[in-house]
């Protein structure tokens, strides 16, 4: 701690807080991750009284320009590489129908007692008298080093006053790997449908740093647990569940899915290769089916589900842009290179699935090997073994045809200047008999072999090159 407190940032708000006699502490999550020895930019200062008024103070003596937020008696200015935040101590009490507070001055004590978690309650300060005592007056580093959450208040109060918190308390466990305090968890499960004020883009921001967190399965059980995920995400709650006929069941899919994200988080920190995890399986609650001397089957959850995943997207507040189509991508394919890994390989199936997947071949694969979540050590070998086979033929495919970057040798004005044509159908017939051709290996990828393929397959649908 000491080290931190050296930054001459401290110094300065020291000797303007001593200068001026203002009570002034750091606290919050900054405080936190000292502890967690996770370095952080973000600094909360709290002082007793006004906190914008300390922030032009400060703000004049390290000449740093001061935004002010003067809805939120909150003002922020930016000092090197640090974003510092002002606010002055409240004590506060909410209103049943919104996150908004009703806000009078109050002491340290009070402020750390209305923040969410014991862990983001502690404070540091800044006074002459005791410059760097910790100030803990609700057990912040007993929780930490128990490694729970806990709320210095009721957990009853501190969620009704803020339901975020909620939330907020799911993924600091999910992203520490801490345990939520019982009483605070009970009370989440009471609570829980008061998250319905809570605006989705915020749950979803919760939600992404849940999904980012080493190990989401730990906030994801929380979730579905406390009965939050039925509310924010019911399509995924729907994944719970085992149907037993004729003596047999089916893989629960919510565990499934949770095991393929884990899985997955080990080799990728891409958030959207993350969401295609969590939404491979989201269709097979909707496509399930139990078919007499075959068992459970789920045939075509994977069209259903990438047909879900917009939905989700705008349910959710995700961005309905090219990333949306990478998860939607990886939806509809994530069967293929495992049907390939079952299959005798040819390089036929391999240049389809080069040709459909394009650029996001390696992360399919990724997915796909996640998805191997069979308990049966014998059939993991073989897949694995298989999924090897699959990707050095995906290699030498890729390097003998060029398939991933695939554009026609033959472009549709090529078609319509040979055989003198305006666009319309025959153009597209042609050009998709070329294209059979080249994924089935009837041809090879270059403009000759295309050249000479086109001339005879115009012949079938009566077309003459014209002459020049
Ligand atoms: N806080 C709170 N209730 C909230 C949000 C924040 O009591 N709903 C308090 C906590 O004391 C928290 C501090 O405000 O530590 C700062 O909040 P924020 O910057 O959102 O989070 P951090 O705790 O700093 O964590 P992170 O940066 O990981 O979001």
């Amino acid at each position: 701690m000491e080290q931190h407190l050296q930054h001459p940032v401290f110094k300065a708000l020291a000797d303007i807080a001593n200068m001026h006699h203002i009570e002034a502490y750091i606290i919050g999550g900054y405080v936190r991750d000292i502890f967690l020895d996770r370095p952080s930019k973000d600094i909360d200062i709290v002082v007793l009284g006004n906190g914008i008024h300390f922030a032009e103070l400060a703000g004049k003596h390290l000449r740093s320009k001061v935004a002010v937020f003067k809805n939120f008696g909150t003002a922020m200015l930016k000092f090197q590489d640090l974003e510092i935040e002002f606010v002055g101590a409240r004590k506060e009490s909410y209103r049943s129908d919104s996150r908004k507070p009703i806000v009078e001055n109050g002491t340290i004590e009070d402020d750390q007692l209305r923040r969410d978690f014991t862990i983001n309650a502690l404070a540091i300060s800044l006074n002459k008298e005791n410059y760097g005592q910790l100030i803990d007056p609700f057990n912040g580093i007993t929780d930490l080093n128990n490694k729970l959450i806990k709320t210095p208040l009721d957990p009853e109060l501190t969620f009704s006053d803020d339901p975020l918190r909620m939330m907020r308390a799911i993924r600091f466990a999910s992203q520490l790997n801490f345990t939520i305090d019982e009483q605070a968890l009970n009370a989440i499960k009471k609570q829980k449908e008061r998250i319905s004020i809570v605006s989705k883009e915020r749950i979803t921001d919760e939600l992404n740093k849940i999904i980012l967190s080493d190990v989401p399965s730990v906030g994801f059980k929380y979730l579905f647990d406390t009965g939050l995920l039925h509310l924010i995400f019911p399509q995924m709650a729907q994944l719970y569940g085992v149907d037993i006929i004729n003596g047999k069941g089916h893989k629960d899919n919510f565990y499934h899915t949770l095991q393929v994200l884990d899985n997955i988080c080990e080799f990728t920190s891409d958030l959207w290769l993350r969401w295609a995890a969590i939404l491979h399986d989201i269709a097979k609650p909707a496509t399930k089916r139990f078919e007499e001397g075959h068992g459970w089957t789920f045939h075509g959850h994977e069209d259903k589900g990438a047909r879900m995943v917009p939905k989700i997207f705008a349910q959710l507040k995700l961005p309905l842009n090219e990333k949306m189509k990478f998860v939607q991508k990886l939806v509809q394919l994530h069967l293929r290179p495992i049907v390939l890994a079952q299959e005798v390989v040819t390089d036929s199936a391999v240049r389809r699935l080069l040709f459909d997947a394009g650029e996001d071949i390696e992360s399919l694969m990724l997915l796909c090997n996640a998805d191997v979540t069979t308990k049966n050590e014998y059939k993991v070998k073989k897949y694995r073994n298989n999924f090897e086979l699959v990707k050095q033929k995906l290699k030498d495919v890729e390097e003998r045809d060029k398939i991933r970057n695939w554009q026609p040798p033959i472009s549709g004005n090529d078609i319509m200047e040979t055989f003198g044509l305006t666009a319309g159908k025959e153009v597209g017939l042609i050009k998709n008999a070329i294209r059979e051709a080249i994924l089935e290996g009837e041809i090879t990828n270059t403009y000759e072999n295309a050249l000479e393929f086109m001339l005879e397959k115009a012949k079938e649908f009566g077309l003459q090159p014209i002459k020049r």
